[in-house]
């Protein structure tokens, strides 16, 4: 984002401090967007982008930026969030925590063959870009898009296939063409250590015993892990002792938290306000309310509903500042609650994707 005097342009691969000369592709009242066409002079934190195909794949937008200068402007979003669209000015949020692995993190990916090519999808369209390596997918799924190419087995040059890769947590490759593997596995974190380190924050927040005991599983309370997924929070923290019940509408994500359920983990296919509705109607209560919408945030309809659930705390994980700045607006109104900290997490370097775990505390007095 820069500006042109006080009128503010959004523009695509410019960073702080460059003086840059550029084209107004579209104006609005109040903002514009622009192409850049020239650098004058340098921002300090600019580096050459290590990518061959950067800014003409659709992957990355933020290479041409330092990683340290990356941290610093997550930093910001989330606190710009808060500040414009929630109106809080003195929440606490703690200093991001870096990924384990700036590049070759993503545990997944996707190409497209179609032509004899294979490769991404090129920003804002159906080209197919082929590309050497890339950069933020793990090593060894770069192989497979390597070993892709050399095969072309099973690829018909006439139709476009879609292949998907991914990682296992045991270090398998898995390979699979024209399905809609992801939607049929479930939501997956695609930074598998930076998920480590989220689910440790997590258990760390929540007060569990020292030493993991099969015999204190359930005893410290009930757990709701509204968009559960696989149970990827909520199973660890049955480990520390609390009793869980999970809602996600995604049915092999549930099938597959299942399958590593106990007599205290309880996980339902369904609508989480369908399913909240259900629960305040029958007066259930949880000490602990941990929430992981999509990107679009919760539907506004929850909270008034998840109120009547009582809960002690909230934790409301987010892959989306503005989306939570908003959500976090709609609470304040409907609860008595504090937020007590965020804890921003870059899970996706290299791009402008930043998440976020909020710690969220009933009627706390004077923060
Ligand atoms: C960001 S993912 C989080 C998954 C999980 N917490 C994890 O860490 O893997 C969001 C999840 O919300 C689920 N979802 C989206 N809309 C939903 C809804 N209205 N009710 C229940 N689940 C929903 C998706 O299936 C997806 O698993």
């Amino acid at each position: 984002m820069g500006r042109i005097e006080d009128f503010v342009v959004f523009v695509p691969f410019t960073a702080p401090q460059d003086v840059a000369r550029v084209q107004i592709t579209s104006l609005k009242k109040n903002y514009a967007d622009g192409r850049l066409l020239e650098i004058i002079s340098p921002s300090p934190q600019r580096i050459k982008a290590p990518c061959s195909v950067f800014e003409i794949c659709g992957g990355c937008q933020w290479q041409h930026v330092d990683y340290q200068e990356q941290l610093h402007q997550k930093q910001l979003i989330v606190e710009h969030a808060l500040q414009r669209i929630a109106k809080e000015e003195n929440i606490l949020i703690l200093p991001i925590i870096p990924s384990p692995k700036p590049f070759y993190y993503r545990n997944r990916a996707q190409v497209r063959a179609e032509g004899g090519k294979v490769g991404f999808y090129q920003r804002h369209s159906h080209n197919i870009i082929e590309f050497e390596k890339c950069w933020i997918i793990d090593e060894k799924i770069d192989q497979e898009i390597s070993q892709i190419k050399k095969e072309r087995v099973g690829l018909d040059p006439f139709k476009t296939a879609k292949i998907e890769i991914f990682l296992s947590e045991d270090g398998t490759v898995y390979r699979s063409l024209n399905r809609a593997h992801a939607e049929e596995r479930g939501f997956a974190q695609v930074n598998t250590e930076q998920n480590m380190s989220m689910i440790d924050y997590i258990c760390s927040v929540l007060p569990g015993p020292a030493t993991v005991d099969s015999d204190n599983q359930g005893s410290r309370g009930n757990l709701l892990d509204l968009y559960c997924g696989n149970g990827n929070f909520s199973l660890p923290l049955n480990k520390m002792g609390w009793r869980i019940y999970g809602v996600d509408s995604n049915r092999s994500a549930i099938h597959s938290a299942r399958e590593k359920a106990n007599a205290q983990t309880f996980y339902s296919a369904g609508d989480c306000l369908v399913e909240v509705k259900k629960l305040a109607a029958k007066n259930r209560k949880y000490e602990v309310v941990l929430l992981d919408p999509p990107r679009i945030g919760a539907d506004e309809s929850l909270w008034p509903e998840l109120e009547k659930l009582k809960a002690e705390k909230l934790i409301y994980i987010s892959c989306n500042p503005a989306t939570f700045a908003r959500d976090w607006a709609r609470i304040k109104k409907h609860s008595p609650y504090k937020i007590i900290s965020i804890q921003p997490f870059d899970m996706f370097p290299q791009t402008f994707h930043v998440e976020l775990v909020a710690l969220i505390q009933r009627n706390i007095k004077n923060l």
